[in-house]
């Protein structure tokens, strides 16, 4: 599909869907930047690619601080070369609880990690992807943005991932003929430690019997696991197809 030898940068590559990311990658013959704040668990993920016969590299970094994701960006790009993949994964699902609760820091929190570090990582990368003509960018939302009153209690988080999904297809169209393509990925209900976060807060601080439909569907045995929605979204990544909204549910590559 085009990307061995590419150099893909995936954020919050320390666990869970963004660690499966990179290393589906990897087998893909990408080269890998991961990126998260927690430096011990991307360094085990570079050890893991690297004892796979990856090169991978590691950028510890909080994207909630926007102003300085720019020049994370031109960093990469500086050490590696020229990025071909984005996979912008990184996001927090907190705060969850009444609207009523919520503070103006909550929200911004929420609102940088999940929405507005995604576009300035982009940004970052445009000027390298348009010299080549060639670019994949996949922004990883969440089913819930097509049906948002199933996740009551969960209002930021919801609305900031339907920000990051307006901004993909709007920035699809800004790039249509570039050879850049920029695509949503709904990765399915998926055994993460944001899952698990999720499943201990207090249900009667949280509300509306969020904390207790996530505790069931993790009983029951619905979650699906990292690897398999990890699959799915690199077997789609070297397509030309651009302006999607696509679901793990859409295809399994598992
Ligand atoms: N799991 C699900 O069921 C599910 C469902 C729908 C959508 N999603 C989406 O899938 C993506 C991955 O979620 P996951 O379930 O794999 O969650 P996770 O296990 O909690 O992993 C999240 C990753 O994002 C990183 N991250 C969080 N805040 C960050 C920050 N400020 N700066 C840099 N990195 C940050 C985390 O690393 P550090 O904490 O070390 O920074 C971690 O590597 C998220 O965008 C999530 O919204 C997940």
């Amino acid at each position: 599909m085009g990307l061995t030898g590419r150099l893909a940068v995936v954020t919050g590559a320390g666990r869970g869907i963004g660690r499966a990311v990179a290393i589906e990658l990897a087998r893909s013959g990408a080269r890998l930047a991961l990126v998260a704040r927690s430096a011990d668990q991307l360094a085990e993920v570079r050890d893991e690619l690297a004892a796979a016969g990856t090169t991978a590299e590691v950028y510890p970094a909080d994207l909630g601080d926007v102003d300085a994701v720019a020049e994370l960006g031109a960093r990469i790009e500086r050490e590696l070369g020229g990025v071909g993949v984005l996979v912008n994964n990184a996001g927090v699902v907190g705060p969850i609880g009444p609207t009523e609760q919520l503070t103006a820091a909550d929200i911004e929190r929420s609102y940088r990690v999940n929405a507005i570090a995604p576009v300035l990582l982009t940004a970052a990368f445009l000027a390298s992807m348009r010299a080549a003509g060639w670019g994949r960018i996949v922004n990883v939302s969440t089913g819930v943005v097509a049906r948002p009153a199933a996740m009551a209690r969960g209002n930021t988080y919801v609305a900031a991932k339907s920000a990051l999904e307006a901004h993909s297809l709007n920035l699809a169209a800004e790039l249509a003929g570039t050879g850049i393509t920029v695509n949503v990925y709904r990765p399915g209900r998926v055994d993460t430690a944001m899952q698990g976060w999720i499943r201990d807060q207090d249900p009667d601080a949280v509300g509306g019997g969020l904390v207790e439909r996530f505790a069931a569907s993790y009983r029951a045995g619905e979650l699906i696991t990292p690897t398999h929605s990890a699959r799915v979204l690199v077997s789609r990544l070297g397509g030309t197809e651009t302006g999607l909204v696509r679901d793990v549910a859409d295809g399994d590559a598992a």
